[in-house]
């Protein structure tokens, strides 16, 4: 049985990637301070601290505790449009706090670390689909937190020996039966999507002339199930000895805003109004990855991220039965 502290377990992708390591055995330390995580998120058979991953002696007395084979680094401020309002607590958060954890885990001996690291790191990618060498150009305060923290954990392991994999999402998406994501203001695409399907409001479409082939915005969808699954694989290549690496995560396949639209209505049979308006500042025109670095080095496919099955999984969650 391995031991693995997942921090930020009470958030959407880290309260599936517990589920489904308590699913197949694995002892979990679930370390969140509930600022932007749920209680309710975490599992009932995980161990649930509730603490700062800033407040060094209590990740200290934890590590020394539970003796983590491995550590999946969730914890994190995730809103793009909120970190170029007021980026100091991105940066706290994001790298400064996340450093304190390195330390941590380094005068704990404890060496194995999954990284939550995004697609936003590329920024405005010069070639689609993305590999992972692709040039870093950030163009939020976000994305950059997440490149910094990707570099610190480069730096510690030329000083201390941490391996690490950092896993670049692409758009997180989809729900299980039991953990669907929850944001106050909703910003996302589809469970905006969603509300005008139940009925609630129109859906704007952020921009009609990209240069893509029908002038909306193209994204890559990958279902919450799968991100959890690529985070087990990566936790056991590092404890079997694999080298550090970041890993795209996503389908490999992008849709279109107005493709996303088109499956809501497909998969609820629903019809809903739509308005065409104008783009949001800072989104790129197109962000599909390519992800065949984490086929070959974790076996990992995205096998539940066809959009129509993205689509349904949060709709039946999501929508109150008549
Ligand atoms: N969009 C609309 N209308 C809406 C909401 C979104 O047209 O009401 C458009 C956006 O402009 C964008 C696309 O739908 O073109 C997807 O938008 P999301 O807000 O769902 O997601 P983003 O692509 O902006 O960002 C997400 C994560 C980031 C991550 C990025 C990486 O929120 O954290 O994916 O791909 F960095």
């Amino acid at each position: 049985m391995q031991t693995v502290l997942v921090t930020g377990g009470a958030g959407f992708i880290g309260s599936v990637t517990t589920d489904q390591l308590v699913a197949r055995g694995d002892r979990v330390i679930v370390v969140d301070d509930l600022s932007r995580g749920f209680a309710d998120n975490v599992h009932d058979e995980a161990v649930f601290v509730h603490a700062d991953l800033g407040d060094r002696a209590v990740v200290e007395s934890l590590l020394a505790n539970y003796r983590p084979d491995a550590v999946i680094h969730f914890a994190g401020y995730i809103a793009v449009g909120e970190s170029v309002e007021d980026p100091g607590p991105y940066i706290d958060r994001n790298v400064g706090r996340s450093t304190t954890l390195l330390d941590c885990l380094v005068s704990n001996g404890i060496g194995n670390v999954v990284f939550s690291s995004s697609a936003a790191v590329y920024g405005i990618p010069g070639r689609v689909p993305i590999s992972e060498d692709e040039a870093k150009h950030p163009t939020s305060p976000y994305g950059w937190t997440k490149w910094a923290f990707e570099e610190v954990l480069g730096f510690y392991e030329a000083a201390h020996g941490v391996r690490h994999v950092a896993l670049r999402y692409f758009n997180a998406a989809g729900a299980t039966s039991t953990r669907v994501e929850r944001h106050d203001p909703e910003t996302h695409l589809i469970p905006n999507i969603l509300e005008a399907a139940r009925g609630g409001k129109t859906i704007s479409v952020f921009g009609t002339d990209y240069p893509t082939p029908d002038g909306t915005a193209v994204r890559d969808y990958v279902h919450v199930s799968d991100l959890a699954d690529a985070h087990l694989r990566a936790v056991d290549y590092l404890i079997n000895g694999g080298a550090s690496t970041a890993l795209n995560l996503g389908s490999g396949a992008g849709y279109s805003v107005l493709q996303v639209i088109e499956a809501v209505r497909r998969v609820t049979g629903r019809d809903f109004p739509v308005d065409l308006g104008a783009r949001r500042a800072g989104d790129p025109p197109e962000l599909v990855a390519d992800p065949s670095r984490a086929r070959a080095l974790l076996g990992w496919e995205a096998m539940q991220s066809d959009l129509d099955h993205i689509v349904r999984s949060s709709w039946d969650v999501e929508t109150p039965k008549a």
